[in-house]
């Protein structure tokens, strides 16, 4: 733990993998936290890289560039593109977003490869590994499913369990199975190189059971204490596969480095690619180097990366790994594969120009200590209850007022009362409030504390009336106002890691100096008496019910064409004989009249041109069907179907109706025009 203040920092988000847009899970486990940190450092004025990119490797492209019917390179060229936007979008502040298809990093992750190699610090090793015989190929990782030893889920896949969070090899897993084919894969002999984790497993203790209790956060150093307790394996760090970086030594032919061996070092040649000074940022001791990541990523930038930097010997290890846990949606897991998510460039879409409000929501829900939920309703309420009621309000009156009373001058301050005084000194205290949560990784403290200040300053409001006040004491209001801009000001400074554009706007309308940083921040004269300052504007604005209303239903929509996609067909009934058939009289008919049975929602009487006579169905349709619609169409009908009474109306015979998986009915109906009366049998 570094208790000085480091004279650099190296801070790295983890790539995301460029084979899917970037979802509210993202921003609030991973890029959000990161960018917050940032912009603070920045504000402080330290010296501070920070580095993202896209993971262009691996298995996960490989497998979404085949459901797309496009090649690899074309999948991460179009997501890659997509999610950098994304990020730009919500204000994510990289100092580069990078690719690990780039030949720098092709380069880099080769060099790093062959000092390990020609150092000795690999084991060569052949070994048996599953092979698809019907796909002609060695299967990665993730192209085997199976179920896992450790908590019995079935779809648990080659290299880790997604359940339980266990990393596993291939072999652990019990009856496994082909992704690709589906086949039963078998055994076949292969070389790899793999790195003896086993062998780091004292330093490794060392490094974080000791070295780092206390300082990194309770789940990520329980998850690192467990593995090293538990004992670790050699680790494969090359893979039969054509994507990916190839193996730069002889007789690796159609292998390339395993995607976990070269994407964290695309952290390092992202830096090289950003600065020509990118040594300092990774091989000197007092650099700091902090990774943000997501739960699922621990194991890796925790143990794995680690070790391979300790045995490449010149880089420096994380200082801190401040991983989140996941953030769910509406009470369900985010998930890809089934479209449960806020997809970023969509919630842009519906919500434009309000990044913040969704930085904000985020950032006040952050899965810090455990998974959280973000749901529609607590965004429109964080909104509306919070950025627009406290925070909007507060500075849309100290800025109006300043307007009305002074012509935008800031007005001096007289005498304080205790009340000025407290304030005042609740607002010098609160940079520092702010800065030690923002250091300790807590950001939703972090977050709270700002809004605090954002409520004192609306409640000093409150209490003083200066409103009512200008007609008795014009003098006090005058100091009532000051400190009112004051809070404004800091508030300005205060929020910017947070709430970026809003920020902006902000110092904008106070006319603050672009340079202002932290430090300035809380003093009692951040705006010199005299300063003018710009006209009002709005910072945030109403999230109206409907708006949220159309984003549950979106979900609603999505929940329900899910289930259908998942629905089980209803088993076959019971056999019956060709007598038992033949005594139905089913007939093609055409509609002849429709309309809606008097209070009732789901029934319509038709007449029907059954070729034998014109007759009554009453139908259970009316749900589906619009009247005026069906006249004319040509429906199968059972027409020996004993008469019944149905709201007081005869109903002779039944129309067939097909049922779909989601509930909804269509007509049984020839696929040629047939004379009424046609058989069908
Ligand atoms: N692509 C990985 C994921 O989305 C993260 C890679 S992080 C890195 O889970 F360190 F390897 F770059
Ligand atoms: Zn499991």
């Amino acid at each position: 733990m570094t208790t000085t203040t480091p004279k650099r920092y190296t801070v790295t988000a983890a790539l995301p993998y460029a084979n899917g847009p970037v979802h509210i899970g993202h921003l609030a486990g991973v890029y959000l936290p990161a960018d917050i940190y940032v912009r603070y450092l920045r504000l402080q004025n330290r010296d501070v890289k920070f580095i993202c990119g896209s993971d262009e490797h691996g298995v996960p492209i490989t497998i979404r560039a085949k459901k797309e019917g496009i090649t690899p390179q074309q999948a991460v060229d179009k997501y890659h593109e997509l999610i950098k936007k994304s990020f730009a979008d919500f204000n994510i502040s990289f100092d580069i977003y990078d690719r690990t298809s780039s030949k720098i990093h092709h380069e880099t992750a080769a060099d790093f490869f062959l000092k390990l190699y020609n150092d000795g610090k690999f084991i060569e090793q052949t070994t048996q590994q599953y092979y698809d015989e019907k796909a002609q190929q060695f299967l990665a990782d993730r192209y085997i499913v199976g179920t896992c030893p450790k908590c019995g889920n079935e779809n648990a896949y080659g290299d880790q369990c997604e359940s339980c969070g266990t990393s596993l090899n291939a072999t652990d897993l019990i009856n496994p199975k082909s992704t690709l084919s589906g086949a039963v894969p078998v055994m076949r002999e292969t070389k790899h190189w793999y790195l003896p984790l086993n062998e780091y497993e004292p330093w490794l203790r060392e490094w974080i059971v000791e070295g780092h209790k206390g300082d990194w956060k309770p789940n990520v150093y329980g998850q690192c204490k467990s593995w090293i307790d538990q004992g670790l394996q050699p680790r494969a760090v090359t893979r039969d596969l054509d994507w990916g970086v190839p193996v730069p030594v002889e007789g690796a032919e159609g292998k390339v480095l395993y995607v976990w061996f070269d994407a964290p070092i695309g952290y390092i040649s992202a830096t090289k690619a950003l600065t020509d000074d990118w040594e300092k940022y990774w091989k000197d001791e007092e650099t700091k180097l902090v990774h943000f990541i997501g739960k699922d990523n621990i194991v890796f930038h925790c143990i794995i990366f680690p070790s391979m930097l300790k045995a490449h010997g010149d880089y420096i290890l994380a200082d801190n790994v401040p991983a989140n846990e996941f953030l769910n949606l509406e009470g369900d897991k985010i998930s890809t594969s089934r479209n449960w998510a806020v997809w970023l460039h969509e919630y842009l879409e519906a919500f434009p120009g309000k990044g913040d409000v969704l930085r904000y929501a985020l950032a006040a829900n952050m899965p810090e200590t455990k998974d959280n939920d973000f749901t529609w309703k607590d965004y429109q309420a964080r909104n509306n209850n919070e950025l627009l009621a406290i925070l909007g309000n507060f500075i849309n009156r100290a800025v109006v007022l300043t307007q009305k009373y002074y012509e935008a001058a800031v007005p001096a301050r007289g005498e304080l009362t205790d009340y000025d005084k407290q304030v005042l000194e609740v607002l010098e205290g609160m940079p520092m409030v702010i800065a030690t949560y923002i250091e300790r990784y807590r950001f939703r403290d972090a977050l709270a504390e700002l809004m605090n200040l954002a409520r004192l300053g609306n409640k000093y409001l409150a209490d003083t009336e200066p409103w009512k006040l200008i007609k008795t004491d014009e003098e006090r209001v005058k100091t009532i106002m000051n400190i009112a801009l004051q809070i404004s000001g800091s508030l300005a400074i205060l929020m910017e890691p947070f709430l970026p554009e809003s920020a902006t706007k902000l110092r904008n309308m106070l006319n603050l100096a672009l340079g202002n940083s932290w430090a300035d921040a809380g003093a009692a004269d951040l705006l010199k008496e005299g300063h003018v300052i710009g006209k009002p504007e709005l910072l945030f604005e109403k999230v109206e019910d409907a708006a949220v209303e159309a984003q549950v239903q979106k979900l609603l929509d999505t929940k329900k064409a899910n289930e259908a996609a998942n629905a089980v067909v209803a088993p076959a009934k019971e056999d019956i004989t060709f007598d038992e058939f033949s005594k139905m009289d089913i007939r093609i008919g055409t509609i002849l009249a429709a309309e809606k049975v008097a209070k009732t929602k789901k029934l319509l009487k038709l007449t029907i041109d059954t070729g034998i006579d014109q007759r009554t169905v009453v139908s259970g349709i009316a749900e589906f069907f619009n009247p005026e619609e069906i006249v004319g169409q040509q429906v199968s009908i059972l027409v020996n179907l004993a008469p019944r009474e149905i709201k007081g109306i005869t109903s002779q015979g039944m129309i067939l109706m097909a049922e779909n998986a989601d509930g909804s009915l269509a007509f049984v109906q020839p696929s040629k025009s047939i004379k009424n009366g046609g058989t069908v049998s």
